[in-house]
């Protein structure tokens, strides 16, 4: 697998714009080649020369899920004829170096290599060359291949077979996957979390014979600087939604419960690998939620790290309970100046946005300003709930200080606030990507069909951007 500058195979991608004219073999494909906008032909010329045709129709390259996609759509079409040598021409899309970066995001994203549960699975080795642009690619591809290659470990990680990644695996591959980057590593295991009083991580986790864990990773780029934003995601490696046992047509995709994690353990390693001048400390809680003889139950209260109690209304609201501990941890151990947590969370925020927008729920203007531009930049597009008194009420408890569970409506943002209420006014937004970590059907050319790895890109670039 490389990607370079220069001509490689016999294959060459050329982009051509919808009305376009005099472009290289017009006159021969021009009658049944369009060029709508993901529009391919694929043309055989002499020899075992080729041409792939890829359609622009009227959308501009330089919006970013569309420079990902045309190169993306590009590979998996050559992917079909098992074509693994090629090269673009991006002579005439004229990218800058943001567009290229994204461009060659696709590029990776489509020829890297998944994780394949086949008993016969084979690596395809993939060669593709690049010509027709004047800019220094070296430092850009390399750019592209990091923060591709967290979008694919978060791929594999929210993917990954509950039985292959539990709790235990979940945390040794995310401590791999950072080893060789200046990220510090600590791990709590089950009776550290006991002796600390984790008692929403070990109530979800006590449903399950495989033990939670809470995971820390430091990154400090900036030294001189008091800031270090916590980024909190929810590593549930399987949601059965506990005693309050999901009905059979929502079983599929339970194994896919842990795309906030695998988002912020992505988005620090893109941060630590290209040196970017910030301190963040990023926090998984992972846990499985299950059925065992000991497991909590509804009406149970749990006591939670914070000290506060909390009335378990359902145990398929699972998430919040071990992000509490986690936010708490990250303020009151981590000092924390601000904190974000991400986490598949509700299933009221596909409802809203299905599955290509992101819900966010912020008390920061200041942070959601921030956010949104990354999001622009990467393409990721996220939208901001409001919120006000009348949801914090929802969560009151008539026995505990909080309850799990809000009203009939406002799912989305009851589950946020409960989470808020564990930031100990620290600056906070929280990010439901139930919607977006998971597609059956892909709704852009860079997605595999299940996980997304949705967020890695966005939090990093939005770091990045301080
Ligand atoms: N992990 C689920 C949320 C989810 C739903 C993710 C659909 C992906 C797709 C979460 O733990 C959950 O079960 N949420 C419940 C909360 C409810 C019981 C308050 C939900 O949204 O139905
Ligand atoms: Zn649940
Ligand atoms: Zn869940």
């Amino acid at each position: 697998m490389s990607v370079v500058l220069g001509n490689v195979g016999n294959t060459e991608v050329i982009f051509v714009k919808r009305g376009e004219k005099g472009y290289p073999y017009e006159e021969r494909v021009g009658t049944v080649f369009k060029a709508e906008y993901l529009d391919t032909l694929l043309l055989p010329l002499e020899k075992d020369k080729k041409v792939l045709f890829v359609g622009l129709g009227k959308e501009n390259v330089k919006e970013p899920s569309t420079a990902m996609e045309i190169s993306a759509k590009a590979c998996k079409e050559l992917k079909k004829y098992e074509i693994s040598e090629y090269s673009f021409n991006v002579e005439n899309l004229i990218l800058n170096k943001e567009s290229f970066v994204n461009f060659a995001k696709g590029i990776y994203l489509s020829i890297k290599a998944k994780r394949s549960y086949k008993s016969d699975a084979k690596i395809e080795e993939a060669k593709v060359g690049i010509v027709g642009t004047n800019l220094d690619i070296s430092p850009l591809l390399k750019k592209a291949e990091i923060i591709s290659d967290s979008i694919i470990f978060a791929r594999d990680m929210v993917n990954a077979p509950s039985n292959y990644l539990h709790p235990q695996e979940f945390t040794e591959e995310i401590a791999e996957f950072v080893k060789d980057t200046a990220i510090e590593t600590e791990i709590l295991d089950e009776e550290e979390l006991r002796k600390l009083k984790m008692g929403g991580i070990l109530g979800v986790g006590g449903s399950s014979a495989f033990p939670p864990y809470l995971v820390v990773l430091r990154y400090r780029g900036n030294p001189k600087s008091k800031e270090n934003t916590a980024i909190v995601g929810k590593g549930i490696t399987v949601d059965t939604g506990g005693y309050c046992l999901k009905p059979s047509q929502f079983m599929a995709g339970i194994r896919g419960d842990n795309g906030g994690a695998a988002a912020v353990v992505g988005a620090i390693a893109i941060l630590a690998k290209l040196k970017a001048k910030v301190n963040v400390t990023a926090i998984v809680p992972t846990a499985e939620n299950k059925i065992a003889p000991d497991s909590y139950v509804d009406g149970d209260v749990l006591t939670s790290y914070s000290g506060r109690t909390i009335e378990v209304c359902d145990t398929d609201a699972e998430g919040r309970l071990i992000l509490a501990d986690a936010v708490t941890y990250a303020v009151r151990n981590e000092k924390a100046t601000r904190v974000l947590d991400i986490a598949t969370l509700t299933g009221a925020v596909v409802g809203m946005y299905g599955f290509t927008i992101g819900g966010v729920v912020t008390d920061s203007d200041e942070m959601w300003e921030e956010f949104y531009r990354a999001s622009l930049k990467t393409g990721e597009k996220h939208a901001r709930i409001p919120f006000g008194r009348e949801h914090e009420k929802m969560l009151e408890s008539d026995i505990a200080d909080i309850k799990n569970l809000g009203g009939k409506f406002c799912g989305t943002i009851t589950a946020g606030l409960f989470i808020r209420s564990f930031a100990e006014k620290k600056p906070w937004l929280h990010v439901d990507i139930a919607g977006t970590a998971w597609v059956d059907t892909p709704d852009y050319a860079y997605q595999d069909k299940y996980a997304t790895g949705v967020c890695a890109d966005t939090i990093a670039e939005w770091l990045m951007g301080l």
